[in-house]
């Protein structure tokens, strides 16, 4: 990758690692403010204990992400999956709002209470994943440097429809995933689609 600029390795990283489910994430602030932003550098890591990451990349002038900082402070968050109809309140949500406001309005969603986290869950979302932090690595300095959340799943919350009794087994959930640039994927159908970030 020698040669590329941080700009051109996050778009052919981001191209060509793809398409990637949307961790839409669900936090709280030393402020009781309640934080929800979508995340798509996000991946299932092992099951035992059951654990998950994500990474809230340094912003643009160098800080840390609002959702980055709350689990920081408060070890804890909610991994929640975006299915189509969610797309455009998720997108809604990644617009940069200040730590002091919250993004639930925003969003349209309605919060449910956690069982053994404080944030809540998002009602709308087919699974959600409580978790605690096990550990934040950091990956370099500076704007799009990796900031990965190592998470440990203390519950998993799961649709009626996503399980299948007999087999006691998920079923696939057939989530919206994030391509390249403003392309999305809608597992459901195939669907290709772009949706622009709010300003
Ligand atoms: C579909 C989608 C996926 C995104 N994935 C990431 C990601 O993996 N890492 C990241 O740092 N930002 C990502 N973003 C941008 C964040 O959502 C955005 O910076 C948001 O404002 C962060 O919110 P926060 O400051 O409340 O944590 C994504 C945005 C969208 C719409």
């Amino acid at each position: 990758m020698a040669g590329l600029s941080p700009n051109e390795a996050y778009s052919l990283l981001s191209s060509t690692i793809a398409p990637r489910p949307i961790a839409f994430v669900s936090t709280l602030g030393s402020n009781g403010v309640a934080n929800l932003a979508p995340f798509s550098f996000f991946m299932v890591g092992g099951a035992n204990p059951p654990s998950l990451m994500f990474s809230p990349s340094v912003n643009g002038i160098g800080g840390m992400k609002d959702s980055l900082r709350n689990v920081i402070d408060s070890g804890e968050f909610v991994v929640n999956t975006v299915h189509r109809e969610m797309a455009h309140g998720m997108n809604a949500t990644s617009a940069p709002f200040p730590p002091h406001e919250s993004e639930w309005e925003a969003s349209g969603f309605s919060q449910v209470p956690s069982v053994l986290v404080r944030p809540p869950r998002v009602a709308e979302s087919l699974v959600q994943f409580e978790c605690r932090l096990f550990q934040v690595v950091e990956h370099g300095d500076g704007p799009a440097a990796a900031r990965y959340v190592i998470g440990e799943v203390v519950m998993a919350h799961l649709a009626e429809e996503l399980w299948d009794p007999e087999r006691r087994k998920a079923r696939p959930a057939m989530l919206l995933a994030r391509m390249g640039g403003a392309e999305y994927l809608d597992a459901a159908t195939s669907d290709r689609f772009e949706l622009q970030r709010p300003v």
